[in-house]
């Protein structure tokens, strides 16, 4: 949205406003010129604004909060204009909202490092205090530790690839890609998961879009690795590819035991998991399906959930014709 531009006379009332002033304080568009300014904008941190230019002959900028009829950030710039006050609103909700999400993702990030951080230096303190020369221990504390330092580094992947997918949003140059070779890969890398659990796996897969094969591979990949991860074992994966002529449909649905529906809103969002403990036990980030989205956001297309609990999951990779 544009700035809003308002003037006010000598005694406070308004001789201008611009057509952005109505959509940032939603008023019905006519009406306020020769009106005071607290009869149309009921934000005392604005006449304030204009109190203190008024004084102090000085401009003035200030962040003020609106509460109603909707909530806003907004940026307010006041100074003197001949003998007229000029105020300059710029609405910076959205990018009060994105600071919150970072500082949001900071904390989270640093609870999340923080946390194998903190059983690994337990085990070694236990160590260190003398488990060391406990043969019926030190192997497991060793174990452990080892096993906290790995989820450290998928995590310090994860942030990272995040980061990069941020950064190069839509730049990576984009190539014909046959989706079962990726498919193929990612099996292969998760191939011990596979056998550990019995899974069986069906794929029925064949097409190709055009992106960009290592992100596709990472996001075909943290799909496959969550089907089994969140399946029974002995269960079933199956990896269907369904084209129609505006879109292709990738799949993968397992028969575990899927994402209850009130979760399905916020699945996608960063360090979200339905069951935290249990995520970080099976060596899970949290990061995958944020990862997933933003793969499919760089291509063009978009990331489906169909589940209920105790369901299984079934997960689409929507690519748009564009990209086919
Ligand atoms: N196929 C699935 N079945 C059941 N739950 C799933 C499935 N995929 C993802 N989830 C849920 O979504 C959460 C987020 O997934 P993800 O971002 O990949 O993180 P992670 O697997 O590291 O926990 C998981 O913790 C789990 O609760
Ligand atoms: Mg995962």
């Amino acid at each position: 949205m544009s700035e809003g531009v308002l003037v006010l006379d000598v005694v406070g009332k308004i001789v201008f406003a611009n057509q952005a002033i109505a959509e940032i304080f939603s008023l019905a568009n006519d009406g306020f010129i020769g009106k005071r300014l607290l009869e149309v904008i009921r934000l005392v941190e604005l006449s304030d604004l204009v109190e203190a230019v008024r004084r102090s002959g000085q401009p003035v900028e200030r962040e003020m909060k609106l509460v109603f009829p909707a909530e806003k950030n907004l940026l307010g710039l006041a100074n003197l204009a001949g003998d007229n006050i000029a105020v300059i609103i710029r609405d910076i909700t959205a990018m009060k909202q994105l600071e919150s999400l970072r500082s949001d993702f900071v904390a989270n990030v640093s609870h999340e490092l923080k946390t194998p951080l903190t059983a690994i230096k337990g085990y070694v303190d236990t160590l260190v205090a003398g488990a060391i020369d406990d043969p019926d221990n030190n192997r497991r504390f060793l174990e452990k530790i080892a096993k906290n330092a790995d989820s450290l580094a998928a995590l310090i992947d994860d942030i990272l690839a995040l980061s990069r997918l941020e950064v190069h949003r839509g730049i990576a140059p984009f190539e014909k890609v046959f989706l079962a070779d990726e498919i193929e890969k990612a099996l292969e890398t998760l191939a011990p998961a596979i056998k550990e659990k019995r899974i069986e796996i069906v794929n029925l897969s064949g097409g190709a879009v055009v992106g960009e094969p290592s992100q596709l591979y990472r996001a075909i990949l943290n799909l496959l690795d969550n089907a089994i991860k969140y399946s029974h074992p002995g269960g079933k994966v199956e990896i269907v590819i369904a084209k129609t002529e505006k879109e292709l449909c990738l799949s993968v649905t397992d028969h575990g035991m899927g994402i209850p529906a009130e979760h399905h809103a916020r699945i996608f969002e960063r360090f979200y998991r339905v069951d935290k403990a249990r995520s970080r036990e099976m060596g899970g980030t949290g990061l995958g399906l944020a990862i997933v989205k933003h793969i499919m956001e760089i291509h063009g297309g978009r990331v489906e959930l169909k589940s209920a609990a105790g369901q299984g999951a079934k997960f689409t990779l929507v690519f748009v014709s564009r990209h086919l």
